[in-house]
């Protein structure tokens, strides 16, 4: 039966009109936002009108899946209760539901059982891939290719919509400094200029023209989840406002400018105040001063925490304190649902506040078209067609391609002779067909991904053997923390020895298992878990022609690797096609071209650390001679073991002709950088050319430099391109001592060149 709404089925042909329906996923999301703001609202409104207080509450209800939709009716307990309210119209969106089946099912409840037939919004974690997996986030910027990152977020989209699903929580936008924080993984790393490229392209990537082969994003944690103290998970947050808005968020403002429907806020607090309950970030920066249209939706029982924080006496409390700050919708806490309405009745919570939070969610279930048909993502033979389809698999193969480093070749080890050679291949993650996908994949299937041994055989010239060396096993990851799953068996040492004693080369995969990073993964060593340096230092004393293929979700702290092994490759967790992309990387059918999203430590002692510090009152000179009154280290040098933005190539770039149009520009005017990159190689390759500014002085401290712009440039062997930059206002603004974004005038040096070390440099002013 075709579904109606008779309430208020007058908005539907106007919606069909303005293309709510959905196309050809094409158009970003920006302009369906723009262009239908106001007919949005009044259908939005239209529906806000015939609520009730409660129903109006239930909207901002989200509950976690609650029942196996094939199994009988839950009659006891809390699945009975989520069952009662979905009927009551109490359930404004679901989590964690997903295949055509079981949304249909669900949606059927919600539209047909209600008084006002609302749609349920289906959310699910589709972080880097449903059931076809890209790379983790983290790889993926290591690409910096944002066509390719759009692309991969748009296959996403496309599997999770055809699975029923019309909500990604992604993308998570933190800024990473510290590689101990197991979500770095999920995250762009360390540059708020590079992470706000990247948030647009997933933003529009997701949500396409929102058609219905697109979702709507969810643009996360606002803010401040990343600068957990040292590194651990849901740790106290203590940050500068000056931190906040220079390095923070830009991102999020970069998200929420290119459209994104939805924000989630974040487990943290800031200033004293958990985001859940953060009136500065979600009603005075988010609402107010970016004007965001969209709904904000509290993260996993993140208004119940507010207890625990010290921050409400009780859920009641807690559920006022959100409301009043803006939080939208209630993931899983019940604490709207349960207290809301008699909030409002007591005078504590304004109706108005709650029509504003339901506003907010009706707007986003119209731009999806759920009320044009709110069976619209439930097609069983889109469903079929659309998972695993050959062309995704393809696209996050080029991903995975694209999101490989490479660290060190010393020798041009690499890439391997394809015929005639002998190659050993160790390490248990070699041979891993579910590590791979990484975390936070949570549609796809155990053993999926192509192993990087599966990858290696189709290359039949050589030799290859195998040897698994040393497990990096897993229990219950979940519920077994790291010391315990971590194996101290070295019974696989001979094996890997006799394999590398005949073999010309050795390829060794090290690292992470992928669920040793993500949620609740944090760590406080970052070197190679378990025996795998022995490992590798045993085999390195058979063969030292290593190769290194490091598999892990954050930057590792590897010194004697680094010294010692000659050849290491950045592989992370690059999904269902690892395998086949680090293979056709190590045989050289693919030149590498990726760079570090994240500065990788010598030791976790240095940690956090990242290119864009300050300079401090102390920079030192650099001179051996100098005295110990400089911040440094006595033990270790303050440069990091590999830069942000550092990565080799097959071929190798020259950079000359540096030069800049003017050393002044004033209000409104612009000079451009320009720079010829030659490849002096044998191979082509592509660089990612990057220009970093530094701001000599200013009226809150500047950091050393700042990453502004970046282009790749692909080169045949001997080309030379030349590269322009623009440099204006926009791009020398910060968050001044005033509280405002502005350019003050003063002195400027611009770097440019192949990482965040880049020395061509030339001294410009800006004028008032
Ligand atoms: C908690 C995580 O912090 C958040 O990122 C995620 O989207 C929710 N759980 C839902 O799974």
């Amino acid at each position: 039966m075709k579904y109606k709404f008779s309430k208020y089925v007058f908005v539907a042909p106007l919606a069909i009109a303005l293309g709510c329906g959905g196309s050809k996923n094409t158009t970003p999301a920006k302009a369906v936002v723009t262009t239908e703001k106001n007919a949005i609202d009044r259908k939005a409104d239209s529906v806000l009108a015939l609520m009730t207080l409660e129903e109006k509450v239930g909207q901002m209800n989200q509950y976690n899946g609650f029942w196996e939709v094939t199994g009988p009716v839950p009659k006891d307990g809390s699945a009975a209760i989520k069952y009662e309210h979905l009927k009551k119209g109490w359930v404004g969106s679901m989590l964690n539901v997903r295949g055509v089946k079981d949304v249909k099912a669900l949606q059927k409840i919600a539209v047909e059982q209600s008084r006002l037939h609302i749609p349920v919004i289906f959310g699910f974690d589709v972080i880097h891939g449903y059931k076809t997996v890209s790379p983790i986030p983290l790889a993926e910027a290591a690409s910096w290719d944002l066509e390719a990152i759009q692309k991969s977020a748009e296959i996403a989209a496309a599997e999770a919509a055809a699975s029923g699903l019309n909500w990604t929580f992604a993308p998570m936008v933190d800024v990473s400094r510290d590689a101990r924080w197991g979500r770095v993984m999920e995250g762009a790393g360390e540059d708020p200029f590079l992470n706000s490229r990247i948030a647009e392209a997933r933003v529009h990537g997701f949500q396409g023209n929102l058609g219905p082969l697109s979702v709507a994003a969810c643009v996360k944690h606002f803010a401040g989840y990343a600068f957990a103290e040292s590194g651990r998970d849901y740790n106290t947050v203590d940050i500068s406002d000056n931190t906040l808005h220079n390095i923070i968020l830009p991102p999020f403002k970069a998200a929420s400018d290119a459209g994104a429907l939805t924000f989630m806020n974040s487990f943290n607090e800031l200033e004293g105040i958990p985001a859940t309950g953060n009136a500065y970030l979600q009603r005075d920066i988010l609402k107010g001063k970016w004007n965001f249209k969209g709904f904000v939706v509290s993260d996993w029982g993140s208004m119940g925490e507010m207890i625990s924080h010290g921050y409400a006496k009780d859920l009641k409390d807690a559920a006022m304190k959100a409301a009043n700050a803006g939080s939208d919708m209630d993931m899983e806490s019940s604490g709207y649902v349960e207290h809301l309405a008699a909030l409002v009745r007591e005078g504590k919570v304004s109706e108005e506040k709650v029509n504003d939070a339901v506003r907010r969610i009706l707007r986003v279930k119209f731009m999806l078209g759920l009320f044009d048909d709110p069976y619209k993502y439930c097609n069983e033979a889109r469903e079929k067609e659309t998972i695993g389809k050959k062309e995704f698999r393809e696209g996050v193969l080029d991903m995975a391609k694209k999101s490989i480093v490479l660290l060190k070749n010393d020798k041009n080890l690499l890439p391997l002779a394809k015929q005639g050679k002998k190659i050993a291949l160790i390490g248990a993650l070699a041979n891993d067909k579910t590590s791979p996908l990484g975390s936070w994949r949570i549609g796809a299937d155990d053993g999926t991904a192509v192993s990087v041994l599966e990858g290696m055989q189709q290359y039949k010239g050589n030799q290859l053997v195998y040897a698994k060396g040393a497990d990096v096993a897993l229990g219950n990851p979940v519920f077994v923390s790291e010391t315990k799953i971590n194996t101290t068996d070295k019974s696989g040492f001979a094996e890997a020895v006799k394999a590398a004693k005949a073999a010309d080369v050795v390829v060794m995969v090290l690292g992470e298992h992928g669920l040793q990073t993500g949620e609740g993964r944090s760590r406080s060593d970052l070197g190679l878990p378990g025996v795998q340096q022995e490992l590798l230092e045993t085999v390195f004393k058979a063969n030292p022609n290593v190769v290194l293929v490091l598999n892990n979700g954050r930057p590792l702290a590897l010194p004697w690797a680094a010294e010692n092994i000659p050849a290491i490759v950045e592989a992370w967790q690059l999904g269902t096609e690892a395998g086949n992309a680090v293979a056709q990387v190590l045989y050289g059918d693919y030149n590498p071209s990726g760079k570090l999203p994240m500065s990788f430590p010598r030791n976790v002692g240095q940690v956090p650390i990242y290119y864009n510090h300050k300079t401090t009152g102390r920079p030192g000179n650099g001179q051996p001679t100098e005295s110990v009154f400089w911040s440094h280290y006595t033990d270790v040098a303050n440069s990091p073991q590999y830069a942000f933005g550092y990565g080799l190539s097959y071929t190798t770039f020259d950079y000359s002709n540096f030069k800049i149009s003017n050393t002044s520009f004033g209000k409104n005017g612009s000079i451009t950088v320009t720079v010829d990159v030659k490849n002096t190689g044998k191979v082509a390759g592509k660089e990612v050319v990057q220009l970093y500014l530094h701001d000599h002085y200013a009226s809150v401290t500047r950091p050393v430099r700042e990453l502004k712009g970046f282009e790749a440039v692909t080169l045949a062997p001997g080309e030379t391109k030349t590269v322009t930059f623009a440099i204006n206002e926009k791009l020398i603004e910060f968050y001044s001592a005033k509280k405002v974004f502005e350019a003050e005038p003063g002195t400027f040096t611009v770097y440019v060149g192949g990482d965040s070390n880049a020395t061509l440099h030339a001294d410009f002013t800006f004028t008032e």
